[in-house]
Parts: C-alpha cells; structure tokens; sequence
C-alpha cells in the first residue's frame, strides 16, 4: 500500500486511490489545529470512559485507551510526537499514534465521527480561552482602576468632536473604559456559556443507534450548568453544523479590540506634544531610527491597529457560515485559524495595554491649563440660569451671546465685566461669575454616573470591590 492510500485507512474501505499529494497539501489542518490536542485527548478520555460504562468496551481496554491517550498527551507536551500532514487532522494523528500501540484504539471511534469531536474540542478550548481572556481582562481593569485611583484629582478637558467640552477628572476619563471592558467581561462569558453543551454524541449529524449515554461524557468534560448538572447540545444536526460559539467569542475580541483601539487613541492624542497630558513608559514606545528625539506610542499604535485583525476574524467565520447547507462541510475546517488568532491577539493586547498603563504617569499642570479654559463652564453657566427660572434654551442662548462677546472683545468669558454680561442678557446679575470655578462645577456633579470627586470615589471603590 502506498503512502497516501495507508494515511487514508480511516475511510479506505470504499477508495481504490488515496488523495493527490496537492490535495493532502490543501487538505491538511493538522499544521494549525494540532493546537487542539489536549482537548482532542480530553474528550477523547471522556469517550472511552462511556463507552466502557454502556459496555461497549470493556474495563481493560478502555483502561488501555486511556493509558494510551496519556501517553501521548506527554509525548506531544515534551514535543516529541510526529505530527504528519498525512493524517490530515489533529483528531486522526492521535488516533492513529493510539491504535498503533493499543489495539482496543480501533474501537474508540465508535458512536463518534469527527464532526461531533470537532465542534466539542472547539468548545472546550473556547472555554479555557475566555477564561484566560477573563484573567487578563481584570489585569486591565486593574490597572485603569489603579491609574484612575493615583489620578483622581487631575482635571483635564473632556472632548465632544474632539473640541474641548466640559472638565472632568482623568479618573472619570479612565473608569469610561473600565465600563466598557467590564461588559467585555460578560460578553467573552456569553460565548463560553454558549459553548458549554457538549455535541458528543451527535456523530456525524444523525447521532447514533448505539447506546450511549451522553450526560456522561458531558459531566466529565465539564460541560456543566451552575448546578453541576451535564449539559448536552439538543439537536444533532445543529451541533456539527453549528460555529456559533466560535463566532461569538470573534464578536468579543472585536469588540474588545474596539475599546483597546479607542483607549489607544486617547493615549496617543494625550502623549503629544500639543496636548502633553500624559507619558507613557519607555518600555512601551520607541525611538526613530532617524531622528533622535522621537518618542512613539507604539505600543498603543499598535494596539489601534489590531482592532482590524479581530475584526478580520469576525468577518471570516461570519462569512464563512453564511449561506452554508446543514450540517457540517468541510469549509468550516476553515474556522480554526480566525478563532486562535483572536484569542492570541487579544490576550497579548490586554496584557500589553495592562502594562502600558501600569507605567503611565499624568502631567496635572497641563492638565489643569487645558481644563482651565473659562469656555468649558459655560454649560454650568446655562445651569445657573435655569435655576434662576429661565428655560434652558434660553439660557443656552443668552450664555453664547455672552461667548461670542468674549470673542469678539478677545476677553475670557469669566473676565468680562458685570456691565458686559448685563448687554448680553439682563439675567446675568450678581454672581453669575462664581459659576467660574472648576471645584465647585465638579462639587455640583455627584449624582450616578457624574464626574464629581465623591462619585467618583464611590466608583472606584465599587470597581476595587468588583476586581478584589
Ligand atoms: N479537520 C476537520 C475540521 O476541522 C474535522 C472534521 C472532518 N469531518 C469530515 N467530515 N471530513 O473540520
């Protein structure tokens, strides 16, 4: 027998050939989804152990598959196993090394096929995944919450369209983002709860007529409820065809990319030399190569820049399900590359930005002079108003007729004189000028969600309890 055609003994039976050297070649995973091995012999210890509870394979040889499976397993972690193009998968390289040293191996694949152990190594790799993804993500939110805490009493400008808007404290800026990547928390626990049925079982897509007994296998994977009671996908044919776990764990990365590139951003405007609101670590810009002033945010330039990759993956698995017939085709082999990019990228870019920030220092003068602009009050100058009985789009106008006078005489808003301001509006009595002070702006500001120090602080507790 050829090369090609023993490699091929899996379905053997009903084939004169074996595949075409360039068809191996295209057909292969086993170049990338070898990543998959300790799941593959995961479930497949799961398997055998049901298999030998429902009687059909015996104490001894499930025993020997096991042993077997194990020994393999240490193989592969010492690098030692012979991983082979040939055997085109990472399911059929071990099944094959297993059935050359255990013969009870060849009854293994019973009541299974590849595409039920596909989409359950899957499952449990995206589960470990989003847990490691979990664990960097509160390395994040550690830092921002740390960074915000050492930094609560520095006041910059927030922005609207990138024009100066009204002051708040960088702490206030920095817990923006801890929202936005405590909700990628839940959404990276989404897609590992979606993932956590097992398919086992399901066979190639009209399950089995052997009696197995699928709970088992799902309860010593793990593929368990809240409860610890086993949790088995319902329809056959929608668990191989199914890559929605998969896609939802993009659809997080994505997600999260767009915070990371957002947060990127805003670090890289505040390093400028225009706003020079904040430094950040040298071990996390570089230098030019040219010119020896520089001073680049890679790190964060690089971070904005991988938003595209996970959007990218996303995109991949979206198209590449759309418009697929039931149940499992073999584009979906193609699924594995996306999904490993985007959880290698995004647990390099949380730790990445996690340390960039853990190094990141505020420069509170130029803070403060950018939020001192007299202009970013006249919101709270509208206020003043109101509370004076005037309707808010009125005050709205009266305070910009008095803008446009500060303009127009080049004078700060808060330095015009009494008798200016009365021009404007005859509502601008006395003390309409105490309005121009930053600590009694941010003091009025303490409601749910304000940038007030003392909400602030309640905030930054919540968010030590949350991370604690
Ligand atoms: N390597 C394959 C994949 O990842 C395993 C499933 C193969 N199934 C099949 N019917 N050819 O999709």
């Amino acid at each position: 027998m050829s090369a090609r055609k023993k490699a091929q003994a899996t379905w053997g039976g009903r084939f004169s050939a074996g595949p075409a050297e360039l068809m191996l070649r295209f057909g292969e995973s086993v170049s990338f989804d070898r990543r998959l091995w300790a799941q593959d012999i995961r479930g497949s210890k799961a398997h055998a152990t049901m298999l030998s509870k429902v009687g059909i394979l015996t104490a001894r040889e499930c025993a020997a598959i096991v042993k077997g499976l194990d020994g393999i397993a240490r193989e592969i972690a010492a690098g030692k196993f012979v991983w082979s193009e040939a055997l085109e998968d990472v399911h059929m390289n071990i099944e094959s090394a297993l059935t050359q040293r255990v013969p009870a191996a060849a009854k293994l694949h019973t009541a299974r096929s590849r595409n039920d152990q596909v989409a359950t190594d899957v499952r449990l790799w995206i589960k470990d995944q989003a847990a490691a993804v979990d664990a960097a993500l509160v390395g994040l939110l550690r830092a921002l919450v740390e960074l915000a805490a050492a930094n609560a009493t520095v006041i910059l400008p927030g922005y609207t369209h990138l024009q100066r808007a009204q002051p708040v404290s960088a702490a206030h800026h920095l817990l923006a983002y801890a929202e936005m990547f405590g909700r990628d928390r839940t959404r990276f626990a989404a897609a590992a709860a979606s993932a956590n049925w097992c398919p086992l079982g399901s066979g190639a897509i009209a399950g089995t007529t052997l009696p197995i007994r699928r709970e088992i296998t799902a309860k010593l994977l793990g593929f368990v409820d809240a409860k610890g009671r086993p949790q088995v996908t319902t329809n056959s044919m929608d668990a191989v065809a199914d890559r929605d776990p998969a896609t939802e764990f993009c659809f997080a990365a994505a997600l999260c990319g767009v915070h990371l590139s957002r947060l990127a951003e805003d670090m890289i405007l505040w390093s400028t030399a225009e706003f020079g609101f904040a430094r950040m670590p040298d071990e996390f810009s570089t230098g030019s190569s040219l010119m020896p002033q520089k001073r680049n945010p890679d790190s964060m330039e690089l971070l904005r820049g991988k938003a595209a990759r996970f959007q990218a993956s996303l995109t991949h698995l979206l198209t590449l399900t759309k418009g697929l017939p039931l149940t499992y085709n073999r584009d979906l082999q193609d699924d594995k590359p996306p999904l490993f990019d985007a959880a290698d990228q995004i647990l390099l870019s949380l730790d990445v930005a996690a340390a960039t920030l853990r190094g990141t220092t505020f420069n509170r003068a130029r803070c403060l002079a950018a939020a001192s602009d007299p202009a970013l009050l006249a919101t709270d100058l509208a206020d003043w108003l109101v509370r004076k009985g005037m309707p808010f789009r009125h005050a709205h106008h009266a305070v910009g007729r008095l803008v446009a006078l500060a303009e127009k005489t080049a004078v700060p808003l808060d330095k015009l004189s009494d008798a200016a301001a009365l021009t404007a509006d005859a509502a601008f009595t006395k003390g309409w000028r105490e309005v121009f002070n930053l600590q009694r702006g941010f003091a009025a500001r303490e409601n749910t969600g304000m940038p007030g120090p003392k909400a602030v602080a309640r905030e930054l507790a919540r968010w030590r309890k949350a991370l604690r």
